[in-house]
């Protein structure tokens, strides 16, 4: 059972709702980290990528030139790290955030790129809900049948990380990866900003290994730590930084 209070989900939306605004440009160089180790790790993730615009110029395609469908599903989206990654190689991303603010700065930078909505979209919702098992509002076609389906760092933030990535295999198609970026285990630090919203203090291999197989994602099951671990520098809070050692994992539907 989690050890923390049960309106997890409440601690969740108050303070990234307050945090949303000023997450990119506090956060902008761990995003940025970020993005380039995912994008390092494109071919390890098996995903039969959409590879750039020149690759179909058939009339059919988008506007990134892409005439296959290859979509993401970013899921605790956020402002959008991991779609940022990943977008040059699919044809669509689409983002869920328990949070307005998450989803709203998620669209308002699509909308400062000239990105098309029908592209790149993020919604608010909440798909790990224990009651909700199929919320009403994400039944379409447009949230099923994803390529890969990401969670970045939100995993530690949730109630229940097992029923994260079975809600989310479900959404997969058969072949479909789960793809887990988080924290390797770690000390409990106090006074940190999101303390409140924090439920996991980071994942060892073998539980997230686990999580994948009884989520029906556990094919070509790998896991690698990110090299020297990611820097978060909050810049609200003077220089204070910390390290963290990062995880990427990642699995296909079976
Ligand atoms: C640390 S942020 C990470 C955002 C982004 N994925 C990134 O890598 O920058 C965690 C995000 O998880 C979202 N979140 C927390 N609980 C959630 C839930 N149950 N469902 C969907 N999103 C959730 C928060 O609103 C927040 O945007």
């Amino acid at each position: 059972m989690p050890d923390h209070a049960p309106n997890q989900t409440e601690a969740n939306r108050t303070h990234f709702n307050e945090a949303a605004s000023s997450y990119n440009n506090k956060f902008e160089k761990t995003i940025l980290q970020i993005i380039h180790e995912i994008q390092d790790r494109r071919e390890w993730l098996g995903v039969d990528w959409v590879e750039d615009a020149s690759e179909d110029e058939s009339s059919t395609s988008n506007s990134k030139g892409a005439s296959r469908a290859v979509r993401l599903l970013d899921y605790a989206c956020g402002t959008g790290s991991v779609s940022r990654a990943l977008a040059p190689y699919v044809s669509q991303c689409v983002g869920i955030d328990l949070t307005e603010g998450m989803a709203a700065e998620y669209n308002k930078s699509v909308e400062n790129q000239g990105i098309p909505s029908s592209e790149m979209f993020a919604r608010v919702g909440n798909l790990i809900d224990p009651s909700d098992p199929s919320p009403a509002a994400f039944t379409g076609p447009e949230f099923h049948d994803f390529d890969i389906a990401a969670v970045g760092l939100g995993f530690h933030h949730f109630d229940d990380p097992a029923l994260a990535a079975k809600r989310l295999a479900e959404r997969l198609k058969p072949g479909g990866v789960l793809f887990i970026v988080d924290f390797l285990p770690h000390e409990h630090h106090h006074h940190h900003a999101a303390e409140k919203s924090v439920t996991h203090m980071g994942f060892a291999e073998t539980d997230i290994k686990r999580m994948f197989e009884e989520a029906g994602v556990g094919k070509d099951f790998d896991h690698v730590v990110v090299g020297k671990g990611i820097v978060f520098t909050d810049k609200s809070e003077g220089a204070k930084t910390m390290t963290r050692k990062v995880f990427m994992a990642r699995g296909t539907k079976v």
